[in-house]
């Protein structure tokens, strides 16, 4: 599937849906030409899941649904798609802690379902969720990984869905504080890293605005299908709105009650990619401008300066919910750190403002594609090879950028590659694949399997490069029974669901300073 500027519903997929990465600064070199010890010894490198990507069980033990279980239920995923069972990490978590110790993982992120610990939204604590994330984060901190916990990744309890609309109610401030509170009072002795909110705009945006994510509201002409119930048009701003006011209260909670200095930090993360004008003309620099505003400043700029962006202000007028005075001084640095989810870049040119009722992405105002040709390239054929070499070139490529970062003096903490098991993708159900290590979603027991893309990043993280020539060989001897020889060597193509591709995904946690704050909103 390729980009196409112009139409909506590729907007929205060229703003969600991850691709290899185009613009790279700089091309992959062939020798590495780096270690991990070249980062700063307090610098972690991990990788992550989430609870309703992951865990599947959605039924077992007290477990009450979240509003994905309804929505996908529904069949609004690709294919009809569950994570009912999704990589089964509710009962392989053991034998996955064991892959993150022969992987050399230094930090590990979850996400907690909140349907899991509290299942009625708030009130009674379950013990079989705590017993499950006490058991997980009791192992990582065991075997020297550090835990680092997603407090909220798109699952909601469907029960605050039908009590009062989720997010588009400031009900839920303060359900998402006493859920956060449990977490901290249950967890916060061996987590060293909070992140309250998974990519509140990009969240928002799939929705509220096209009705990609659960709960699925949208307003015609703007969803990606037509939806019975939403208003694009207003619904994404009062969304991010809560999620802003809900972050800022719970970081307040943990400062007040359970930080204790040099022990743990609390940040969010951010859906990211950079743009790049597509030509120098004054419009196309200020659309980038104002597609950065939009997209990233929509989000850290009441974080860091407590106020949404002036050009927000402007385009979307009353829609756009405001601050109250006290509300602004609770959201304005009510950040330790700044989790930014990139995947790739993007070029992008003006759009004329529309007339009539605009979404988001018409307030936003522009147009991106992937690459300055056009037509831009699209997305490979559906490959969920174990032999990924294009991912690990995407890793070092990466990573390597990172430490050019870090060397021209970005304050960057850590860096977690997405994801390290397959799992559900949110937009794509099985469609894709990120995981470190396959899973085999045809097989009832979700067997795992390295990729290459594991002994790359388990060697690098021993301070040692892997032969990726060798390790194929090697990966090929243990994987006989896949394996179809043909006169050009070995090669193997595993069967997968459509539309997938060998993609990577990265996230990286950049700490918030004022010194980089202050040139980039
Ligand atoms: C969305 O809400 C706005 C503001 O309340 C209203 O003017 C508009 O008509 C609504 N649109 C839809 C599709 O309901
Ligand atoms: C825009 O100007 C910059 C700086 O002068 C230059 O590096 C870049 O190549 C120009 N971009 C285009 C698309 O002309
Ligand atoms: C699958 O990905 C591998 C590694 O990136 C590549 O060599 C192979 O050609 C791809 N196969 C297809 C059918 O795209």
């Amino acid at each position: 599937m390729a980009i196409k500027s112009g139409s909506i519903a590729t907007v929205y997929l060229s703003l969600l849906l991850p691709q290899l990465l185009l613009l790279l600064h700089g091309a992959a070199p062939a020798v590495l030409g780096f270690t991990r010890g070249d980062f700063p010894e307090d610098f972690v490198f991990g990788s992550a899941t989430s609870s309703y990507q992951y865990e599947g069980g959605v039924d077992e033990d007290g477990r009450s649904p979240s509003n994905w279980d309804i929505f996908t239920h529904e069949g609004k995923m690709p294919g009809r798609s569950t994570a009912d069972v999704a990589a089964d990490g509710y009962h392989k978590y053991k034998d996955d802690l064991k892959l993150m110790v022969e992987t050399n993982l230094e930090a590990y992120r979850l996400s907690i379902s909140w349907s899991r610990l509290i299942p009625n939204g708030r009130g009674a604590v379950n013990p079989k969720g705590l017993q499950y994330y006490n058991y997980i984060i009791d192992e990582l901190v065991k075997n020297g990984i550090q835990v680092h916990i997603m407090i909220y990744q798109l699952d909601l309890p469907q029960v605050l869905e039908d009590e009062y609309g989720g997010w588009l109610s400031p009900r839920i401030l303060e359900d998402f504080k006493a859920y956060a509170d449990v977490c901290f009072r249950e967890f916060g002795d061996r987590v060293s890293h909070w992140i309250t909110i998974d990519e509140p705009n990009v969240a928002s945006i799939g929705s509220y605005d096209s009705g990609q994510l659960a709960p699925g509201r949208c307003s015609d002409p703007f969803g990606i299908r037509k939806c019975t119930i939403g208003n694009s048009s207003v619904e994404p701003y009062i969304a991010v709105h809560n999620m802003l006011l809900a972050h800022a209260s719970v970081t307040k909670l943990y400062r007040e009650k359970y930080q204790v200095a040099g022990k743990g930090v609390i940040g969010i993360s951010v859906y990211t990619f950079w743009a790049y004008p597509l030509t120098n003309s004054t419009v196309d620099l200020e659309a980038t401008k104002r597609c950065q505003d939009f997209m990233l400043h929509w989000t850290l700029r009441p974080l860091v300066f407590g106020d949404y962006p002036q050009v927000m202000k402007n385009i979307v007028g009353s829609r756009l919910p405001s601050f109250t005075k006290a509300q602004s001084e609770d959201v304005k640095g009510s950040l330790d750190f700044i989790g930014m989810n990139h995947y790739y870049s993007l070029y992008v040119n003006d759009r004329p403002l529309g007339k009539g009722a605009r979404d988001f992405v018409a307030d936003m105002s522009v147009y991106y594609r992937g690459s300055k040709t056009d037509p831009p390239p699209g997305y490979g054929s559906s490959n969920d090879t174990i032999h990924d070499h294009d991912r690990i070139d995407y890793l070092k490529s990466y990573i390597g950028s990172i430490l050019t970062a870090l060397r021209n003096g970005a304050n960057v903490k850590g860096y977690f590659v997405w994801s390290f098991v397959d799992v559900f993708e949110y937009l794509s159900g099985y469609g894709q694949s990120y995981g470190l290590y396959r899973v085999d979603f045809a097989d009832e027991s979700r067997p795992r399997q390295a990729r290459l893309s594991a002994r790359w990043y388990s060697g690098f993280l021993k301070n040692r490069e892997t032969d990726v020539q060798n390790e194929l060989s090697m990966a090929a001897e243990e994987l006989q029974y896949l394996l179809n020889p043909t006169p050009q060597g070995l090669r193997f193509m595993v069967r997968y669901g459509p539309g997938g591709q060998p993609a990577s995904a990265c996230n990286l946690h950049t700490a918030a300073s004022q010194h980089t704050t202050r040139h980039t909103l």
